[in-house]
């Protein structure tokens, strides 16, 4: 009997003892190898410095001329990239590029695409990008729906979503991978969101999406680490952006819900530094916290959070038919 009962304690204390080691090790490996990224020049001091020695001079981001993207780009400029903006619309664009070129003396470029239109434009930004050496790729655009069931939502935004969170990511970093290679030199930076941690029910294709760019991430990372190139999925919580403007909880800010712009400094500063990122620090406790819990209860917290958030959209959404 004593027997039993201790061979049942040192079965759960061995259990235990891993499942602790693994947890530390998850979410504190990313934390470590920024600080070794950030004590290491000190003791290697020919090692490159700056993003652009690292990675090259110029970067491109997608959907850049807002929220996230728009704060990447002028985060890289201020470092002093030289940059190539990809959304869809031109006067956004040009009022971007004067904003960065105001701030900071770097060469922008930009490119009209809509995403959405899947196969025909990639061929049409590599013809643009002739000619750059792309040493920072930042898979930016994303898009999102009101919270619906998936009978609701209209096939064409479907495709969209579709099109836009997963083919630009892929197809994007198809098309530019082979310089990258050919120069042994480049960072590919995708956005992914913490929504990837559990189904989203009424949000099911963009969490799916979500998924889908952290198991790209994972995949080429490995597929191209021995030619010298680095992958970073970076995962945010709630952006106080456009993508969420309906919610008053998350526009008025706060530690929860940083702007963009605070958002990508911080996002930036990891990069080349860790491989995943959740690039906000609160972000990064948010996250671990909740992988703590099994997937059907952060399923059933997810449902609670997006229902409330579905019925802010929807008032939201009312007031401003009724404003016109
Ligand atoms: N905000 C959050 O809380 C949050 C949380 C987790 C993950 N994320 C992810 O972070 C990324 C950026 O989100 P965000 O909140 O910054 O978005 P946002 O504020 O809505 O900005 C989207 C940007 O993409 C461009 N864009 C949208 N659709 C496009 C299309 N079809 N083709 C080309 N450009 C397009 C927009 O410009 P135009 O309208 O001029 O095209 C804009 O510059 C997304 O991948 C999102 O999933 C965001
Ligand atoms: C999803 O949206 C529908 C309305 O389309 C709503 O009635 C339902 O409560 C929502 N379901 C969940 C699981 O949030």
């Amino acid at each position: 009997m004593a027997l039993i009962l201790q061979v049942i304690s040192s079965g759960i204390y061995i259990v235990g003892s891993l499942s602790i080691v693994a947890f530390l090790y998850d979410n504190l490996k990313s934390l470590f190898s920024i600080i070794k990224a950030v004590l290491e020049p000190y003791f290697r001091p020919n090692l490159p410095k700056t993003l652009v020695e690292k990675f090259g001079q110029w970067a491109v981001v997608t959907g850049a001329t807002d929220g996230i993207g728009k704060e990447y780009a002028r985060e890289l400029a201020r470092q002093g990239l030289n940059l190539v903006l990809i959304s869809r619309t031109k006067e956004k664009l040009i009022a971007v590029t004067n904003e960065i070129e105001s701030q900071y003396n770097v060469k922008i470029k930009w490119i009209v695409v809509d995403f959405a239109k899947g196969r025909e434009v990639y061929d049409q930004i590599e013809e643009e990008l002739n000619g750059i050496d792309v040493g920072i790729l930042v898979n930016n655009v994303g898009m999102i729906h009101d919270p619906e069931t998936l009978d609701k939502v209209s096939e064409d935004t479907l495709w969209d979503l579709l099109t836009v969170n997963m083919g630009s990511v892929t197809m994007l970093t198809r098309k530019i991978l082979p310089q990258m290679i050919g120069r042994r030199k480049g960072a590919i930076v995708n956005l992914g969101s913490s929504s990837e941690l559990q189904p989203l029910p009424n949000l099911t294709a963009y969490a799916a999406s979500k998924k889908f760019i952290t198991h790209f991430s994972k995949g080429l990372e490995y597929e191209v680490a021995d030619h010298n190139i680095h992958v970073q999925l970076v995962m945010p919580n709630f952006v106080a952006t456009n993508m969420n403007a309906y919610s008053d909880k998350v526009r008025q800010g706060g530690l929860l819900f940083p702007n963009a712009y605070s958002y990508a400094r911080s996002a930036v500063f990891t990069l080349g530094k860790t491989s995943e990122t959740n690039g906000f620090w609160v972000h990064g406790i948010q996250y671990a916290l909740m992988k703590l819990a099994p997937m059907q209860i952060r399923t059933y917290f997810g449902n609670q959070l997006f229902k409330r958030l579905r019925i802010e959209a929807l008032e939201h959404r009312q007031k401003k038919q009724n404003l016109y």
